[in-house]
C-alpha cells in the first residue's frame, strides 16, 4: 500500500502526491499547490489547533475516545496506585522510571534545591495581601531567571537537568510562600528530612510549634493528585512552554508563560471556577435550573468537557475515589452532594451525551483541595506545582528535537492592502 495522499486540485485539475508519514502529512508539502506560480500556495487553517500535531513527542499518550491516559508508556491508573510524585516526575524527565538507587540519588538533588533565595521572599512580601497567588506564582518563577543567568545554555544537557531540578524542587515553597502570604502567614522554610509533599503540606500549614504532621492519608491523596496533574501532552500551557521554549528562552521564562497559560478558566483554572459554581448553584435543588442554564448557553458547566476526551477522563475516575479517602479523614465536603448531582443529570441528559461532555481533571479536584482547607484561589497553584515536570519533559524534547524550529504560525490575511496615508486634518 503506497503511503501517499493523492490530492487533486479542483481549481485547475493538477494532482499531486504528497507522502504520509505516522497518519500526516506535512503542511509544507502543500506549499506547492498553486493556481499561479506567483500564489503563495495552499497552507492548512486550524484555529485552536484541533487537527495539527506540532510535534513528535513520546511524553505522554492520550486516547480520548477510550478514556486511556499514559506516561511513557504506564497507564495513569498503576502510576496513581503504585508510585510517588517523584518517581512519576523522574519518569516523564528521563523516560525511565527509577531504579532504586536512581530515585534516592534523584530526592537527594531535589532536596538540595528546595530553598530559595531570601530575595524571592522579600519580592513576594511586596505583593499585595490580598493577591492572587497564581499571579504571585508566575511573578516569581519568572523572578528566578534573574537569580540563574546560567540557565540560558540551554543547549547544554547538563545546565537543562539542574535548571529542571531546582524548579521541580522550588516551585512548592514557591506555592506554598502564595499561600502564607495570602494568609498573612510567616512563610515556612523547606524541611527536607519530610518527603517531597509532606514538606509541601507542612511549608502550607505548620504554625509555630513545630509539632505540624501532616495525616498520611492526605499526603498519599495530595501525592495522587499530583501524579495526575504531572502532565497531558500538548495541551495550552504545554504549547505555550514549546512556543517560549522554541526560541531558546530559558526555562524559567518558559514555565512562568506555561503557568500563566494555565491560569485561565477554560483550562488550569477550572477547578477554582468549579468551585464558585457549586457555591453559586448553593443547593441540590438548584442543580436542575442551573444544567438548564448551561443548555441554553448562559453559562458552561464547568468542569465539565475536553477538547481530547470524549468519554469520562480518566483522571477524574481515579480522583473521584480519591475523595472519599479524604473525606473519610476531613469530613464530608457539603459541595459533594451538589456535584454528584450535576454529574448524574448531566450524564443522563441529552445536551451533554450527544456532546460527549464528561467530567474532567478539574470537576471534583477542587472538592479535595477544599477539604484540606485550601482556598480556591490556591486551587491552580496545585495544578502548576506537579505539571512543572510536565512542562519541563516536553520543554527537554522540544530542545533536543532537530526538526524542532521557533515557533511561527502562518495567517490568512483578510485586512486591507496598500493603502495611503491620511493625515490627521483629512481624516473622517
Ligand atoms: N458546558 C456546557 N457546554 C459545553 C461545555 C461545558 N463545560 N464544554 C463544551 N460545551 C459545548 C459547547 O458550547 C459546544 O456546543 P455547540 O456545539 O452547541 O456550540 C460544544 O460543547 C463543543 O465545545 P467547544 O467549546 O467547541 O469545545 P472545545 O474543545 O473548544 O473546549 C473546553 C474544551 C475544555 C475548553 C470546554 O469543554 C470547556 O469550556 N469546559 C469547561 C471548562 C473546563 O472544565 N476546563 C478544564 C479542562 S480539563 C483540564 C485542563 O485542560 O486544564
Amino acid at each position: 500500500m503506497p503511503e501517499t495522499l493523492t490530492i487533486t486540485d479542483n481549481r485547475t485539475g493538477v494532482t499531486y502526491e504528497v507522502p504520509i508519514e505516522n497518519d500526516t502529512i506535512k503542511a509544507i508539502d502543500l506549499r506547492k499547490i498553486k493556481v499561479d506560480p506567483d500564489d503563495f500556495g495552499m497552507m492548512t487553517y486550524d484555529p485552536g489547533y484541533t487537527n495539527t500535531a506540532s510535534c513528535k513527542s513520546r511524553v505522554t499518550y492520550i486516547d480520548g475516545d477510550k478514556g486511556i491516559l499514559e506516561y511513557r508508556g504506564y497507564p495513569i491508573e498503576q502510576l496513581a496506585e503504585k508510585a510517588t510524585f517523584l518517581e512519576v516526575a523522574y519518569l516523564l524527565i528521563n523516560g525511565e522510571l527509577p531504579t532504586a538507587s536512581q530515585l534516592a540519588a534523584w530526592e537527594d538533588s531535589i532536596n538540595l534545591h528546595t530553598v530559595v533565595h531570601e530575595n524571592i521572599k522579600r519580592q513576594m512580601e511586596e505583593f499585595r495581601y490580598d493577591a492572587h497567588p497564581m499571579g504571585m506564582l508566575i511573578s516569581t518563577v519568572a523572578s528566578l531567571s534573574t537569580f540563574y543567568p546560567d540557565a540560558k545554555q540551554v543547549g547544554c544537557k547538563e545546565n537543562r537537568m539542574l535548571q529542571m531540578t531546582r524548579l521541580i524542587a522550588k516551585v512548592p515553597t514557591l506555592a506554598a510562600f502564595c499561600y502564607r502570604h495570602s494568609q498573612g502567614h510567616p512563610y515556612n522554610y523547606p524541611n527536607n528530612s519530610l518527603g517531597y509533599t509532606s514538606n509541601f503540606l507542612s511549608m502550607l500549614f505548620k504554625m509555630n510549634d513545630n509539632a505540624y504532621e501532616p495525616h498520611p492519608e492526605l499526603v498519599r491523596a495530595l501525592d495522587i493528585l499530583f501524579i495526575l496533574h504531572a502532565d497531558h501532552e500538548q495541551n495550552c500551557s504545554a504549547s505555550v512552554m514549546r512556543a517560549i521554549g522554541s526560541s531558546n528562552a530559558d526555562p524559567y521564562s518558559a514555565l512562568a508563560g506555561a503557568a500563566a497559560a494555565l491560569y485561565g478558566p477554560l483550562h488550569g483554572g477550572a477547578n477554582e471556577a468549579v468551585l464558585r459554581m457549586l457555591k453559586e448553584i448553593g443547593d441540590v435543588k438548584n442543580v436542575p435550573s442551573f444544567v438548564q442554564k448551561c443548555k441554553n448557553g448562559e453559562t458552561r458547566l464547568m468542569g465539565f468537557g475536553h477538547r481530547v476526551y470524549k468519554s469520562y477522563d480518566p483522571r477524574a475516575k481515579i480522583i473521584k475515589k480519591t475523595a472519599d479517602a479524604v473525606f473519610e479523614v476531613t469530613g464530608r465536603n457539603p459541595l459533594l452532594d451538589i456535584a454528584l448531582e450535576l454529574e448524574r443529570i448531566a450524564l443522563e441528559d441529552d445536551y451533554f451525551v450527544s456532546r460527549k461532555l464528561y467530567p474532567n481533571v478539574d470537576f471534583y479536584s477542587g472538592l479535595i483541595y477544599q477539604a484540606m482547607g485550601l482556598p480556591t484561589t490556591m486551587f491552580p497553584v496545585l495544578f502548576a506545582l506537579p505539571r512543572t515536570s510536565g512542562w519541563l519533559a516536553q520543554w527537554q524534547e522540544l530542545v533536543e528535537d532537530p526538526e524542532q524550529r521557533i515557533q511561527r504560525p502562518r495567517q490568512v490575511y483578510l485586512g486591507e492592502r496598500g493603502r495611503d496615508f491620511v493625515p490627521l486634518s483629512k481624516r473622517g
